[in-house]
């Protein structure tokens, strides 16, 4: 059997070899290859050979386990200039990842509603820390965040980010009956291009809604605190948006025809098909829960 694009392995400067499978614009991790390097690798309590994890990934881990502390609580200004610093340090070799994959420089026609693909590094109750690969073309639509913080990171690759924050939040965790249209501020609608800042979505600005396209193959990393959970409330909708000068519902006091490309009209609809992912292992640099002495 052949398969497009086959194998490739990143380099790296120290111990671990990433591979990554590339098959028809999905990105699977399939195996990890350890090099044997003289000093850079150590030893886990089963004497197995353990990646040596990235400075940076450690500092972001540690700042979410201090920083995140649960449903209801939101971090302070300081703790998200906190983390976006960090992040803004972060590199795609932090997580295991090189621009060298073929997956992220695959230039050939996607057939269908390429699919995303997913991995998860670590999830608690508190916090979730996850990437996702967007082939080109690929969408995560428009979705929310209820009562949660979402710093999105992209380490590789050019993505169109839109998103929103309802103009009225209140009762924005109740859900809207389909084809019922709600007022949104448009909060980002512009292109990324990795290596760039981290984005940010509130919990407190009322809605925290966004939607990412990718232009080019994208690997883009997500903390979410606290992360989705049915069971606390936390479920995840999804979004249709229709330009502001489209509907007409007396909002025009509130929202001058200058001003209307700032708005758009959000109307919540059923899970859409291309919001189904692939979940792969995360085999990268794994951080460690270093648990404070005595
Ligand atoms: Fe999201």
């Amino acid at each position: 059997m052949v398969e497009a694009g086959g194998l490739v392995g990143p380099q790296r400067n120290d111990s671990t070899t990433m591979t990554v499978r590339h098959v028809s614009n999905k990105v699977r991790y399939v195996s990890k290859t350890i090099k044997k390097t003289r000093h850079k690798r150590r030893r886990d309590h089963h004497h197995h050979v353990v990646p040596r994890v990235p400075k940076v990934l450690q500092e972001l881990f540690v700042g979410c386990r201090e920083i995140f502390k649960g449903p209801g609580t939101v971090p302070l200004p300081s703790d998200v200039n906190k983390l976006c610093s960090i992040l803004d340090e972060m590199k795609p070799e932090d997580v295991g990842l090189s621009r060298d994959l073929q997956f992220f420089k695959a230039t050939s026609a996607v057939k269908g509603t390429p699919r995303v693909t997913y991995t998860t590094i670590y999830q608690c109750d508190e916090f979730s820390l996850c990437i996702f690969f967007l082939p080109a073309t690929a969408v995560i639509p428009l979705h929310n965040h209820p009562g949660m913080t979402v710093f999105s990171k992209l380490l590789l690759g050019n993505m169109h980010i839109k998103s929103y924050d309802w103009v009225d939040p209140v009762n924005s965790k109740d859900s809207m009956p389909p084809s019922q249209l709600r007022l949104a501020r448009l909060k980002a609608d512009s292109i990324f291009m990795a290596p760039c800042d981290t984005s940010v979505l509130y919990p407190t600005t009322g809605g925290n809604i966004h939607q990412f396209t990718a232009i080019t193959p994208c690997a883009v990393l997500d903390i979410i605190g606290p992360p989705y959970s049915k069971d606390d409330g936390r479920d995840c909708s999804y979004y249709r948006d229709h330009p502001f000068s489209a509907f007409s519902n007396g909002e025009s006091a509130v929202v001058s025809e200058e001003e209307g490309d700032q708005f758009g009209w959000l109307e919540e609809i059923e899970v859409p098909e291309n919001s189904e992912m692939d979940r792969i292992e995360y085999l990268g640099p794994q951080p460690q829960i270093i648990e404070p002495c005595c």
